[in-house]
């Protein structure tokens, strides 16, 4: 018998003919006195370090606040998600129904993302999304119990080809690796590029996760854009760099990317980075008393510079406490949970920013260029940019 039928016949036993269904969210939280915490996630292939990263500033967070939810103890649970779709739901399955976890924070990968959605929608399961910006998850799919800290994909490229017009670049190639994440960020680099008089003279791309980029730099050379734009990621993003260095073009046709292109590979990259210009909802340099005091903990705490993913699992970890708390640990008092959600202002190293009303960051994007290893910024790209959210249907 589980412990959590044992204590439901003891119960029953004690209240004798009491509707047992009035005690349930009570016997909940007596047999689960920890509050689960299932942290789907990439450990291995392309993206680990943002996995790395995800879990380091999530942990942070918590750890800052004494390493409890609403009062209670947490007790974690991990599994490698590997950014392999084909595993999504599975992998998500595992954490909702073999662990019980209260709240599931997952993942980086868009592909996956829709696996954990489609759980997330059928068990009920609170989900957090770190990273992961596929439209669908804050748009047509969206739910009352998935919020996300992070952005949605077209997002940080909306306002990326205004800034390349600005600066005399009116003819790109835009690369990137052929998904969700990809797509989307070139449908919004494509909307604001085109708005701003730009025009895209071939769009390339290779399947997810290869970097076996030669034959396409071989074709931009040919090719002699103004510009490229760019969607790679993680361990991607540092072969597609320094690859276009070895190729010749650093120098002769820049280089632009959503800002993801120069997170988190700078040390990588080493010379290759510089002089990367991109627009992203975070930059090293932020000049702000809340980034310069979580840029300082981190390195003390992991002994490694934060970048982009330590600040959304670090604002996950804010936004989880700050419901918790509402709620003191009863996550079992939903609507009570999601109206804190819905309603929280979270001061984040990234500067201020709300949820949407289909539970996406309404948030500022900066421009950034690289200079030292660092994400230096330069310009304020655009200003509280909130995602369409078109077709949600929430109340
Ligand atoms: C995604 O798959 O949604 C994704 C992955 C890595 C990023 C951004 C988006 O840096």
């Amino acid at each position: 018998m589980t412990s959590r039928r044992r204590v439901l016949s003891r119960s029953a036993a004690l209240i004798g003919t009491a509707s047992i269904s009035l005690l349930l969210p009570a016997i909940t939280r007596a047999q689960s006195a920890k509050l689960r915490v299932g942290l789907m996630l990439p450990y291995t292939g392309t993206y680990s370090q943002l996995g790395v990263a995800i879990e380091n500033g999530f942990r942070m967070a918590i750890e800052e606040q004494g390493g409890k939810l609403g009062g209670r103890e947490i007790e974690y649970f991990k599994v490698d998600d590997e950014s392999e779709p084909a595993k999504g739901i599975e992998n998500a399955t595992k954490l909702v129904q073999r662990d019980k976890v209260d709240v599931l924070v997952g993942t980086v990968h868009s592909g996956v993302q829709m696996g954990i959605q489609k759980v997330a929608r059928d068990s009920g399961v609170l989900s957090l999304i770190p990273n992961a910006g596929v439209h669908a998850a804050t748009r047509s799919l969206c739910a009352p119990n998935v919020f996300r800290t992070s952005f949605t994909n077209s997002q940080p490229t909306r306002p990326l080809g205004a800034a390349m017009v600005a600066r005399g670049h009116k003819k790109a190639v835009w690369i990137t690796w052929k998904y969700a994440a990809g797509d989307e960020a070139f449908e919004g680099f494509k909307e604001g590029y085109l708005a701003a008089g730009g025009s895209i003279v071939k769009e390339l791309s290779l399947p997810f996760p290869n970097v076996e980029f030669q034959a396409l730099l071989t074709e931009i050379a040919a090719l002699k854009p103004d510009a490229v734009a760019c969607f790679f990621s993680g361990g991607g993003a540092v072969k597609f760099i320094q690859d276009y260095a070895a190729a010749g073009l650093k120098g002769k046709i820049p280089l632009y990317g959503s800002g993801f292109l120069t997170e988190g590979v700078l040390d990588a990259v080493g010379s290759a980075g510089e002089g990367i210009v991109s627009t992203l909802h975070y930059a090293d340099s932020l000049d702000i008393p809340r980034n310069r005091a979580f840029r300082l903990a981190y390195a003390k705490t992991y002994k490694l510079q934060p970048d982009v993913f330590a600040v959304q699992g670090y604002d996950t970890g804010l936004l989880l406490i700050h419901g918790a708390n509402a709620v003191k640990g009863d996550m079992n008092n939903k609507a009570a949970l999601y109206k804190a959600l819905e309603s929280a202002t979270i001061d984040s190293p990234r500067g201020k920013w709300t949820m949407s009303k289909s539970h996406n960051p309404v948030q500022d994007i900066y421009l950034r260029v690289v200079e030292n290893k660092e994400n230096k910024v330069i310009g304020i790209a655009a200003k509280a940019l909130a995602d369409s959210g078109a077709g949600c249907k929430m109340a």
